[in-house]
């Protein structure tokens, strides 16, 4: 064992300066507006995605060698270790790849399956999200918490779409309910980042069907440190290869899972408005 890994604690600062790094060289490519390449019918990557990938996993190497690792890009590395590293190096390609700035870097570690530390760096604002398993969760070092509404129509929350099997998603109708639901829903199209706003307060909770684990790792983390709640739409605990993540200020969970069993159970739907009725 090394001195870091005796340690939890020494593992946020290197984390934030390989994605502080990684972050850097995305700015680098965004400025230079990347071809886009496609891995599915709306699924894209570009040459960033790949590079930052490859930079992680190289400094990853150098001060952890041995460690096992998970990456959008290149899948997954197992020797069998006790580590295990999540990492998606650009998490927001799409917008990334038109030119919106919203995007980030997403590590997060794992030991013996227990999620321990998590970086998102959002290299647009400079702003670093992190946390370490019973340290709390911070942004740009400053500690951070979750909101504290506690009604569901008051609040504000975030969703998105996966870019493969779209036609397969429900949550079109969830955004619809959840919509008449809340003062809003927003979709800005970077998972790590929701959650991490979820963390902060500045959205009150977020759920998506079928994220990967690089997506959730080190925002689920950040979310739980920064007192929030993340469940599957059942309310079952969060599991890592789970294909159901709701996170929230913790006070509105019930509420958004109760919406949840009514929107499954087909109950209280609004039907679709006659946009003819719109000016009445
Ligand atoms: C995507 C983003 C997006 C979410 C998609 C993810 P990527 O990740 O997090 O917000 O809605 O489900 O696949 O492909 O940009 O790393
Ligand atoms: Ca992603
Ligand atoms: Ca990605």
């Amino acid at each position: 064992m090394t001195s870091a890994e005796s340690n939890h604690h020494d593992f946020v600062p290197a984390m934030a300066e390989i994605a502080r790094e990684a972050g850097a060289l995305l700015m680098g490519y965004f400025r230079q507006h990347v071809k886009i390449e496609y891995k599915g019918e709306a699924d894209l990557v570009t040459v960033a995605d790949r590079a930052s990938e490859k930079l992680i996993r190289e400094r990853i190497g150098a001060l952890w060698p041995g460690h096992d690792i998970l990456g959008e890009e290149e899948g997954l590395v197992d020797t069998g270790s006790d580590y295990r590293w999540y990492v998606d190096p650009l998490d927001g390609t799409t917008n990334f790849a038109h030119g919106f700035p919203v995007f980030c870097v997403s590590m997060a570690l794992e030991h013996k399956g227990r999620r321990i530390a998590g970086v998102v760096y959002d290299p647009t604002r400079q702003e670093m999200f992190a946390a370490e398993q019973g340290s709390g969760a911070y942004l740009n070092q400053e500690p951070i918490r979750v909101s504290s509404t506690g009604k569901l129509a008051e609040g504000l929350v975030a969703t998105g779409f996966p870019s493969h099997k779209r036609h397969k998603n429900p949550n079109i109708y969830f955004y619809h309910q959840i919509t008449l639901r809340t003062h809003g829903v927003r979709r800005a199209g970077s998972a790590a980042l929701d959650l991490c706003y979820v963390a902060s307060g500045r959205l009150d909770g977020f759920w998506e069907f079928n994220l990967n684990p690089w997506d959730t790792a080190a925002g689920v983390l950040l979310v739980e440190e920064a007192g929030g709640r993340v469940t599957d739409f059942q309310g079952g605990a969060f599991q890592i290869n789970s294909r159901e993540t709701l996170a929230s200020n913790r006070r509105l969970h019930e509420a958004l899972l109760h919406e949840f069993q009514e929107i499954f159970a087909g109950r209280g739907l609004e039907p679709m408005a006659d946009p003819r009725e719109r000016d009445r």
